[in-house]
């Protein structure tokens, strides 16, 4: 079984179960049984806006195959289809990232996209880190934190912020972060510093950095925050966003996304993975899963997600 998108609407309305795909892997390619999924934002945004879509200049073409990262067990190897990191083997447990479909039971994909999964962590957790987890090392070595510095991070309780705040951590900066007053704690069990998010956030952030921000990291891209932001901090070529690419554009600070065509952040974003597994193994970085669905709920998953109610959500075949 299979989750497209049919067109644009609502995830009640638009997603439907198809037939997976059952053809054998060709060359270059590895089938997996799929154990997890994750939920990203992209997937929703793909289908339940145009705004999305022009933003991109791609419009979606429907039915629309959703999920960009998974994990699961290699059930055929195609010919010539080594991975990054050495030979794929039937029986291997693996991520698979970046990919097309993977709302699904069983894919094929390049054996490109293909990593062990790291054996402490669950099927879950494996299925969700690598978007996030890159994502979030392309904003750190966009922004060249380094120890000891102080840096910004907006948003840093969601998926991609909760990597971007311990991946600074662990490179040795200190990190603001702005959240909900739900998640001050999580942000202090790492060690890092929570400010609360909305009006008049600029005075606090201020207040927690000293005066001593080197580096700002937007996961959240409103207008307010994108605002504040260039008045709290003049240094553009150490600001990113990963959502309000035009702002950046147009104020002269770093927009990165990881779409086809952008060589040099998917070059970054390949080589995180290893990284970001690495890490993971070793238990340094924490892989948060708030809620799992069955693969046939992926409707209620994503309402769920588009109603705000948040967390790190992963879908399971
Ligand atoms: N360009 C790229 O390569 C790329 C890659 C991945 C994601 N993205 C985009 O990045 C964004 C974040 O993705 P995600 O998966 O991390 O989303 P997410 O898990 O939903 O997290 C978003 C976080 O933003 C916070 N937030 C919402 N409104 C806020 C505000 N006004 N001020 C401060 N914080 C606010 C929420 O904080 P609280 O929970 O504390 O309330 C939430 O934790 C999405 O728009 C996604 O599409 C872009």
């Amino acid at each position: 079984m299979k989750i497209v998108a049919v067109g644009h609407g609502l995830p009640a309305e638009m997603l439907r179960e198809v037939e997976c795909e059952k053809r054998q892997p060709g060359a270059g390619e590895v089938a997996l049984d799929v154990r997890a999924a994750a939920v990203n934002t992209k997937d929703i945004k793909l289908y339940t806006t145009t705004d999305y879509a022009r933003m991109r200049d791609r419009p979606s073409v429907f039915p629309l195959s959703l999920g960009l990262e998974a994990a699961g067990v290699v059930t055929a190897v195609g010919p010539n289809a080594p991975g990054p990191l050495g030979p794929i083997e039937k029986e291997d447990e693996v991520i698979a990232y970046r990919v097309e479909g993977a709302y699904a039971s069983r894919i094929v994909v390049p054996s490109s996209c293909i990593i062990p999964k790291p054996a402490r962590l669950s099927w879950a957790q494996a299925g969700s880190m690598m978007l996030p987890g890159t994502t979030a090392f392309h904003c750190l070595a966009a922004t060249f934190v380094r120890p000891g510095e102080t840096v910004l991070v907006h948003g840093a309780a969601g998926a991609v912020g909760r990597f971007a705040t311990q991946l600074a951590l662990i490179t040795g900066a200190h990190v603001v972060g702005t959240v909900s007053e739900t998640n001050f704690d999580l942000l202090r069990n790492w060690g890092a510093t929570p400010v609360l998010r909305g009006p008049g956030f600029a005075e606090r952030v201020q207040a927690a950095a000293g005066g001593k921000l080197a580096a700002v990291i937007d996961t959240v891209g409103t207008n307010d925050v994108i605002d504040a932001s260039l008045e709290l901090f003049t240094d553009r070529r150490r600001m990113a966003t990963i959502v309000n690419l035009s702002r950046a554009r147009q104020d002269g600070f770093l927009a990165l996304g990881g779409e086809a065509g952008n060589d040099e952040a998917i070059r970054i974003r390949d080589h995180a993975r290893y990284a970001i597994a690495a890490l993971a193994q070793s238990g340094a970085l924490h892989v948060h899963v708030d809620r799992t669905f069955r693969l046939s709920d992926a409707p209620e998953a994503h309402e769920f997600a588009r109603m705000g109610e948040g967390g790190r959500l992963v879908l399971i075949p």
